[in-house]
């Protein structure tokens, strides 16, 4: 069978790679992927928002499974039309994914299933909203309404601050549309976790528990990003916790969907905030995290493709998936300027020092082949580069293997935070 993968980040590097060590799979084709993919898959040039031309390619190759890896195309109804096209497709309808799409349509429907989240309120207005925020007596968090890249949600402390994210997001529109609308919720605080499901519109198979970093910089500090760096497991997730996280939030949102005829299949994401009430619902997402799918790929104990085909054709058997023993972790390398603006273009002489294999593989995110020195070579493209990620025996080790290997394959001016996983190793060294 052939696998066409939609996308180009480190996510879809690290499906790729799995589905391509898959028996059932002759050929991985990836659109549009990037220099790291192309070491796993036939890379075609078509864009991950050309429904047009994705439709085109996958009659012209005869696809038997679509991976549709990032938001935008799943918003936009690609899953929708691909199906109508009779192909066999990982990823919800654009109905579906409404709960990514809309941040108020998320928060409603988890009201209406009482599904454990902050306390929100919806503005369409500027006038109410900054009436309300005038009020305010306790931290809040502002969120842009629509997708914004996962950077229209601002933690505000204080009463000034919500008025100034008021201000960018629905006055100067700084993440455009999506601030059409704001929601308002409690900040809340705890630790955070991924928890990834698959869901074929009824049964549920869960992934491993993850976490990620979405600060910039170490002590979790500096602006929000897309993820420096995550791992599995996350021993915050533990049994007892899963288990009121499926009874409270999956189970329910999988049946609600259903009854919203809006039937949901492909991977769904809960972001996590575990509070000392328990569990509580910072967001949906619903795809594959990243980085979260790099650890997770290079943990998963078993062939991926049967269970995005069972999860495409709503046969999937629940069960419990099998994983590698230990930790994976995986630290995220970033262009110098990222997430503001940064150079492209820039050459990774490290790469070829990688000495890559089953205990550290590094997937790429923004990479592209180049001209560099006088020489046709892998160069950075985007600001997420490069997700180094390694196995061990425990997060002690396994981070220090990424370290290591970050040494090797850093470049100039390259950034990365240096503390992924301290709260996982903080548990492990029973600090905490
Ligand atoms: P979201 O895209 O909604 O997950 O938000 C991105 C990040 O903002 C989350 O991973 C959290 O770190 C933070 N965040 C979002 N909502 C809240 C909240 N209600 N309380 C505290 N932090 C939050
Ligand atoms: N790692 C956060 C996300 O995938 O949205």
């Amino acid at each position: 069978m052939k696998v066409l993968v939609i996308g180009s980040g480190g996510r879809e590097h690290a499906l790729a790679w799995k589905i391509a060590r898959s028996p059932k799979v002759e050929e991985v084709i990836c659109a549009p992927g990037n220099a790291g993919i192309a070491t796993v898959a036939r890379c075609v040039p078509t864009g991950a928002g050309d429904t047009e031309g994705i439709s085109r390619l996958v009659a012209d190759e005869n696809i038997g499974l679509v991976v549709i890896g990032p938001e935008d195309p799943l918003v936009n109804g690609m899953a929708d039309r691909l199906r109508s096209e009779g192909r066999l497709v990982f990823g919800p309808s654009a109905a579906a994914a409404h709960l990514e799409g809309s941040k108020a349509f998320a928060k409603s429907f988890m009201a209406r299933h009482g599904i454990p989240t902050a306390r929100f309120q919806v503005f369409e207005e500027y006038e109410p909203l900054h009436g309300y925020l005038q009020m305010l007596d306790h931290p809040v968090v502002l969120k842009a309404d629509g997708l914004a890249a996962g950077k229209g949600v601002i933690l505000c402390y204080t009463r000034q601050e919500a008025i100034e994210a008021a201000d960018k997001i629905m006055s100067r529109r700084s993440f455009g549309d999506a601030g059409k609308r704001v929601v308002v919720e409690d900040l809340l605080t705890g630790e955070e976790a991924s928890y990834l499901v698959l869901v074929d519109g009824e049964n549920v198979v869960p992934l491993a528990s993850s976490q990620d970093h979405k600060a910039l910089l170490d002590g979790d500090q500096g602006p929000n990003t897309g993820g420096m760096g995550a791992y599995s497991p996350a021993p915050v997730v533990t049994e007892a916790l899963e288990q009121r996280v499926l009874e409270e939030i999956i189970y329910p949102t999988v049946k609600g969907m259903a009854q919203e005829e809006r039937p949901f299949s492909g991977l769904l994401y809960a972001g996590l905030m575990i509070t000392e009430e328990g569990p509580s619902v910072l967001e949906f997402n619903v795809r594959f995290g990243d980085p979260e799918t790099q650890p997770l790929m290079v943990r998963m104990d078993e062939d991926i493709v049967p269970l995005l085909e069972a999860t495409a054709a709503s046969n999937l058997e629940p069960r419990r998936l099998a994983w590698r023993e230990g930790t994976t972790c995986c630290v995220v390398l970033a262009a110098d300027g990222y997430p503001g603006s940064y150079r492209k273009g820039i050459p990774m002489p490290g790469l070829d020092d990688a000495e890559e294999s089953d205990e550290m593989v590094v997937f790429h995110a923004g990479t592209t082949f180049g001209e560099a020195d006088g020489v046709r070579q892998v160069v950075t493209s985007g600001g997420r580069v490069l997700g180094v990620t390694a196995h061990g025996k425990n997060i002690q080790q396994a981070r220090q293997q990424a370290y290591d290997a970050v040494e090797r394959i850093r470049w100039e001016g390259a950034c990365y935070r240096t503390d992924i996983g301290y709260r996982a190793l903080k548990r492990e060294q029973g600090e905490e």
